[in-house]
């Protein structure tokens, strides 16, 4: 009967099969997805497969930092990783409309990646994470047929451009069972069990024109916001949380003084697999003691709201 172990040892025996001894890159986004495929490959091949993590500015706090320590030091599985964070917040200036920002991501990510590969000497194949979910999203996303609600952030297009073929070895699986061979691998529980975050990461959470000043306080109120839910014992059972940072400035006071800030948004849901998702109920008092450190401690913030809209009709992302 079907076993993960089972799973693993027929994967690596056709990835074997498929890339014989060619050379394979990897886009590594730092979620669990691209890990996981990182992490069987690497176990198939060897070196032959190179990961490329690109830090395009929008990540949440420490996670490129999480990301290298992961690979390079605990699994020694060779990794390029691209400081990029000029070339994307200069290509986001003024840009407000979420699928420009969007699109121009995935466009940049896509030429970072073309670049790096190129700089690596090319490779015959593409490593990717796809889940089955995204197999049937990427035909009807979310809004029922012909629909584009959001324009998904992926790699697409760069296989034929750069005439690579595509490794995918999760195709087949739902998270919960890409979790699963995680743990298999011996990736760590707090590793394993991370939310997902978007490919387009923060600027689809900055509604608005996104800047770095703006990224590092969306940064800071994102990650008391999970230290909190962490320390409550409630973040695994939680799809997603996350804060988001409002193009809003709303007057306050701090001591003696009028404070004229951002409004910063916290979100939190329940779900299977991203499709349809419930709010978290929170009770009120966690919910103070967030949005108390919040404002005493990020500066640029003086409001912190609870976002209370299941999906549908809200979708998960605020943009
Ligand atoms: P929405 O906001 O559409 O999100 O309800 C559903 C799930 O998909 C994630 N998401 C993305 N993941 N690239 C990704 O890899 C993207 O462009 C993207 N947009 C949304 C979102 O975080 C949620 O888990």
């Amino acid at each position: 009967d079907w076993t993960m172990a089972a799973y693993r040892e027929t994967k690596v025996r056709e990835i074997r099969e498929q890339v014989g001894d060619k050379r394979v890159i990897c886009g590594l986004s730092g979620g669990v997805d691209s890990s996981v495929a990182a992490i069987l490959i690497h176990e198939a091949i060897g070196d032959q497969l190179t990961c490329v993590f690109v830090d395009h500015g929008l990540l949440r706090l420490n996670e490129r930092e999480q990301v290298e320590t992961m690979f390079r030091d605990h699994y020694n599985i060779p990794l390029v990783v691209v400081d990029a964070e000029e070339r994307f917040m200069a290509g986001l200036e003024g840009v407000s409309d979420p699928e420009k920002k969007r699109k121009f991501i995935g466009a940049e990510f896509i030429n970072v990646f073309e670049e790096e590969a190129n700089k690596l000497g090319g490779a015959d194949f593409l490593a990717q994470g796809t889940l089955y979910p995204d197999v049937i999203e990427s035909v009807s996303f979310t809004g029922g047929p012909s629909v584009t609600i959001k324009s998904h952030h992926n790699v697409g297009g760069l296989p034929e451009r750069m005439n690579m073929k595509l490794v995918e070895p999760l195709r087949e699986l739902f998270k919960d069972e890409v979790r699963e061979l995680g743990r298999e691998l011996g990736l760590p529980d707090i590793f394993v069990g991370r939310h997902p975050f978007p490919g387009p990461g923060l600027a689809i959470r900055i509604p608005g024109e996104v800047t770095k000043d703006r990224c590092d306080i969306l940064r800071k109120a994102d990650a008391i916001y999970l230290d909190e839910i962490r320390k409550a014992g409630l973040y695994d059972a939680i799809w997603q949380a996350f804060a988001v940072l409002l193009p809003v400035k709303t007057v306050g006071v701090m001591g003696d003084y009028r404070t004229y800030d951002s409004v910063c948004g916290l979100r939190a849901v329940t779900s299977t697999d991203g499709m349809t998702a419930d709010v978290y109920p929170f009770d009120a008092a966690f919910l103070t003691g967030c949005a108390t450190r919040i404002v005493n401690e990020v500066q640029g913030v003086n409001r912190v709201v609870y976002d209370y809209t299941s999906k549908p009709p809200g979708t998960i992302e605020w943009e």
